[in-house]
């Protein structure tokens, strides 16, 4: 049995923004559920949504300064968690990252800079808590900093930096190295300092034993300087020491059979059930309630990562074709208004709705037929199996994940029922068209759609396999 200490920003169903939250809630479960002591640790955020008691665990002093230990559990599993608790910076509402307005907060540096301070504590047992982990599994650059103080330990743990996006790095100006009191030995172009700038991720990248990502796929494409950022040659580097695992799913929460958020359940040999959940959908968004017209759907962050620019280039000639959309997301204002816009002058063929409804991507999932991911690149995307599990089919762009998770349906993967979703290659609104029409056109030969969807909804995308993958990497580590 491994001691792990799983470090992360957020994790459902304490607090998500986003994909991170659903792997750092369902992975550490399947890790305890292959008898591993895991423990997870998290800044106490005031919307923290704890339903367990929390007790007091410890106090630790650094840089003068008094930070609490809580412990809890997590609200739908026995695994143990571990607060940071500084109210200074962590007892604010909203998002974990950003204000009301969407601006970063402004000591954000100090934030997850003292977050990993404390990480590191816990890591080397000096918390007189008698825990010594044997690994620190870190991911995304909140928690950046932990494998670069740790590498300054003598008798550490192991530790591993999981990427789930490359696009976002924790940088800040270099005055913030000397404000977060760091080490003098991490500041330099070949650790933390980048471009002048002082950049968490490269304590991941840099300092990790070994890094992963969350697809094979991506584990690739971010040593090329379209995914990169700058860091493919740090990447290109370390790739002896950086692989991917694939994200799996939760399958308590995303179960078509027992799903409390949708109008009917259903299963693969109960397909016309999910009808009575897409007429729902159809009602809840003012959409004209018809079986028969195909009806799209995206949930997601409107932001260019998701491809949002591709799809709203592709709406005019959408709304001259027999299907309908929803959307269901918040994000950059340009694109909300935008695709507000062709809601009004379309309403019987599209509808949005602008925010963040956890139940309605769910009632989405089950009430499309067919769910739309252009992603310009996509570490791995959880939507596209949520999608394939409940027999929505989805057309995804060959990045990342999508590439990894959807196989495309052709004569071939249609003979040997392979196909579980349309996949297009270019990232231009031509290509995305052309997949949508060839989606349509499947979409008319009702047997060979219901195949596709069963192909999709027997697939396994459950957390065992993969959790088994991080156990192995553990061990060798
Ligand atoms: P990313 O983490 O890049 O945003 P993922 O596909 O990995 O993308 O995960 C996104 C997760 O967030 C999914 O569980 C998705 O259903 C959820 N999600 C995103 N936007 C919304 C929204 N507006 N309302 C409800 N759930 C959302
Ligand atoms: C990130 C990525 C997404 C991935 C998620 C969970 O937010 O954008 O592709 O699924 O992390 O790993």
């Amino acid at each position: 049995m491994k001691k792990i200490l799983f470090v992360t920003s957020e994790a459902h169903p304490l607090i998500k923004t986003g994909g991170l939250a659903d792997v750092c809630g369902s992975l550490p479960k399947a890790l305890a559920e292959l008898s591993q002591d895991i423990r997870l640790i998290i800044p106490n955020y005031q919307s923290l949504k704890t339903t367990e008691n929390v007790r007091f665990l410890s106090s630790i002093r650094v840089d003068n300064r008094n930070i609490n230990l809580l412990e809890t559990s997590m609200p739908d599993s026995h695994v143990i968690v571990w607060l940071v608790d500084y109210p200074a910076y962590y007892n604010y509402p909203g998002n974990p990252y950003v204000d009301g307005e969407g601006e970063p907060w402004p000591n954000n540096a100090e934030r997850f800079g003292l977050f990993c301070r404390i990480v590191t504590e816990v890591a080397m047992n000096r918390i007189n808590q008698d825990w010594a982990p044997d690994i620190v599994h870190c991911n995304d650059w909140q928690s950046g900093l932990v494998p670069a103080l740790l590498s300054l330990e003598e008798n550490r743990p192991a530790t591993v930096f999981t990427i789930h996006n490359m696009a976002y790095q924790g940088l800040f100006p270099s005055a913030s190295a000397a404000t977060l009191n760091l080490p003098g030995q991490l500041w330099h172009p070949a650790g933390l300092e980048f471009h002048s700038m002082l950049s968490f991720i490269k304590g991941g990248l840099v300092y990790a034993d070994f890094i992963t990502t969350v697809s094979p796929t991506y584990a690739l494409e971010i040593q090329t300087p379209e995914f990169g950022y700058g860091l493919e040659g740090l990447l290109e580097y370390r790739k002896e020491f950086l692989g991917g695992i694939i994200n799996g799913i939760d399958l308590d929460q995303w179960d078509a059979e027992k799903d409390p958020n949708i109008l009917q359940c259903y299963n693969a040999k109960s397909l016309n059930k999910k009808l009575l959940n897409k007429a729902e959908l159809q009602a809840k968004y003012g959409l004209p309630v018809d079986e028969d017209i195909p009806l799209f759907g995206l949930i997601g962050r409107l932001v260019e990562q998701k491809g949002i620019d591709l799809l709203l280039d592709c709406l005019s000639e959408m709304v001259t074709m027999n299907l309908q959309f929803v959307l269901l997301g918040s994000g950059d204002k340009v694109y909300e208004k935008a695709l507000q816009a062709f809601a009004d002058l379309h309403p019987d063929k599209i509808a949005i709705k602008i925010g963040y409804d956890e139940s309605l991507a769910h009632l989405i999932e089950a009430g499309a037929d067919v769910f739309i991911m252009p992603s310009r690149f996509e570490p791995c995307g959880l939507n596209q199996m949520y999608s394939q599990r409940y027999g929505t089919i989805p057309i995804v762009r060959k990045t990342g994940g999508l590439a990894d998770t959807v196989i495309d349906a052709l004569p071939e993967t249609l003979r040997n029922q392979t196909a579980t979703g349309i996949v297009f290659n270019e990232a231009t609104p031509s290509a995305l068209l052309e997949a949508i029409k060839r989606t349509l056109i499947l979409y008319s030969m009702p047997d060979s759609w219901k195949k596709i969807q069963v192909n999709a909804m027997s697939k396994d995308f459950s957390w065992q396999r993969s959790a088994e993958q991080y156990l192995a990497l553990y061990e060798r580590l």
